[in-house]
């Protein structure tokens, strides 16, 4: 059953290769490797660990006759339905069950990531895994005594393993021009999306509940006759509250696709991404200078200045991406319709007055204070110590003011102070000399 499946993926996937973003043969890549060897390690995550209790009998999923195990996955794994955005473009595994009537729903919190199509045959799931990066899974909708979540390599990788996700496994968000099927009409346009994307040119192919003022972007339309939408289109495209008029809404647990969350998404895919690189990067470097020393009857660890540079090029990446370089601007104010900002907002952790990195600001940034909080994530925690003492010290360097690169511009000294004290009152394993 799996084989045949697989074989289909196959299939499709040659007749989209355009959508692919390069042609991945197994074991070409440097994560397949020693020291990573993704596909051949186990993982250790919150789906591995959810799936050794439904196996121990410790827990059980319901099935539900119209989505399968969703809610209950979403329940098992605490992922927060506020979360649910909506892609109509035929851009994923899934292809055929996608359309602007029955786009892909997907959810999200700060390590797992779910997939659920209509009348589709897998749910799709990614993990944060402190040591594999992002690993995905499949879990087919069809009652099972022990429903399992299975692991998948090559028939993900194959999109989710690119030059679009810095290299490594990861995660992608897409904005193409969608024609009234969902498929994407790539002549007229299409751009990667993460925080730094300008709005304008952000979720074509999505639907996008909320509000935003005058500022314009590429969601919830569709291109008829391959043309450009008219001015009347693109009106009712924009500041939409409700998608009743598109699709059956009741048909999805949610009736909202949160242009908040669609926003907090992508600042976390490209946040996971480099910490999977840096992760990688690290590893690799390492286990490089190792075996180059064993060759050249030289200690273990003889510093190598290419190590160091790798180590601290990514660990620079990891930087950037935490502390919002190069945002998008937002010109007016942002305001979502599921209550996924109020529920977000309120996790924490909170300093002692009460500040957080997850308090939005969303009237011309993302956040308040600009630094992700995914600095308190296990994927952070598990980066290699040589990696990790890199991001410390170029963290501390920007807060204190020694590093006043033009890229950090957008951080005033308060900006700086705010940042380095709620860090220091939050976090734990804090390098001796922090600020
Ligand atoms: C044809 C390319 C393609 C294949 C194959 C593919 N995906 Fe994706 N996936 C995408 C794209 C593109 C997105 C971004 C959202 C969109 O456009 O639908 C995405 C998004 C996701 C997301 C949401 C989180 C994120 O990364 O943005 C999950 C979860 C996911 N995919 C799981 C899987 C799993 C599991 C597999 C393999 C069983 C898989 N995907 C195979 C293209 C693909």
């Amino acid at each position: 059953m799996v084989l045949r499946r697989r074989g289909r993926w196959v299939a499709w996937m040659v007749c989209v290769s355009p959508l692919l973003a390069t042609s991945r043969g197994v074991g070409d890549d440097d994560f397949e490797r020693a020291p990573i060897e993704y596909s051949k390690s186990t993982p250790d995550n919150r789906v591995s660990r959810l799936q050794a209790k439904l196996d121990d009998g410790e827990c059980e999923l319901s099935f539900d006759a119209e989505r399968g195990y969703l809610p209950a996955l979403l329940e098992a794994l605490h992922v927060p339905v506020e979360s649910q955005m909506l892609v109509f473009s035929k851009t994923s595994l899934q292809r055929r069950r996608i359309s602007p009537r029955t786009p892909r729903a997907i959810y999200f919190n700060d390590d797992v990531y779910v997939g659920f199509c209509r009348a589709g045959e897998v749910l799709e799931v990614s993990a944060a895994d402190p040591k594999l990066g992002t690993v995905f899974y499949t879990l087919e909708q069809r009652q099972a005594d022990v429903p399992r979540l299975v692991r998948q390599t090559d028939s993900c990788l194959v999109c989710h393993s690119s030059s679009r996700t810095e290299g490594v496994p990861g995660h992608l968000a897409r904005s193409v021009s969608v024609g009234p099927s969902g498929e994407p009409i790539l002549s007229a346009g299409s751009a990667m999306v993460d925080y730094r994307t300008p709005i304008a040119e952000r979720w074509g192919g999505w639907y996008v509940t909320g509000t935003h003022g005058g500022q314009k972007h590429l969601g919830n339309l569709i291109l008829r006759g391959g043309k450009s939408p008219t001015d009347e289109q693109q009106a009712a495209a924009q500041n939409v509250t409700g998608l009743e008029s598109r699709f059956k809404v009741g048909q999805y647990l949610a009736p909202h696709s949160d242009i908040v969350a669609l926003m907090v998404l992508e600042h976390q895919t490209l946040m996971h991404n480099r910490l999977t690189k840096a992760n990688f990067e690290a590893r690799a470097a390492l286990h490089y200078q190792a075996e180059l020393n064993r060759a050249l009857g030289q200690p273990a660890d003889a510093p190598l200045d290419s190590t160091a540079r790798r180590i601290q090029s990514a660990a620079d990446d990891v930087v950037d991406a935490l502390l919002f370089v190069e945002e998008a601007e937002i010109h007016d104010p942002i305001a979502g319709t599921s209550g996924f900002a109020e529920a977000f907002g309120n996790l924490g952790p909170k300093d002692a007055s009460g500040r957080s990195f997850r308090q939005f600001d969303l009237r011309r940034r993302l956040f308040k204070y600009p630094c992700s909080y995914l600095i308190y994530s296990t994927s952070f925690d598990s980066l290699p110590d040589e990696v990790r003492q890199c991001v410390w010290q170029r963290l501390a360097a920007v807060l204190r003011g020694e590093d006043d690169s033009a890229k950090f511009s957008h951080l005033s000294a308060q900006d700086r102070m705010d940042i380095a004290s709620i860090i220091r009152d939050t976090k734990s394993n804090l390098p001796a000399d922090w600020p």
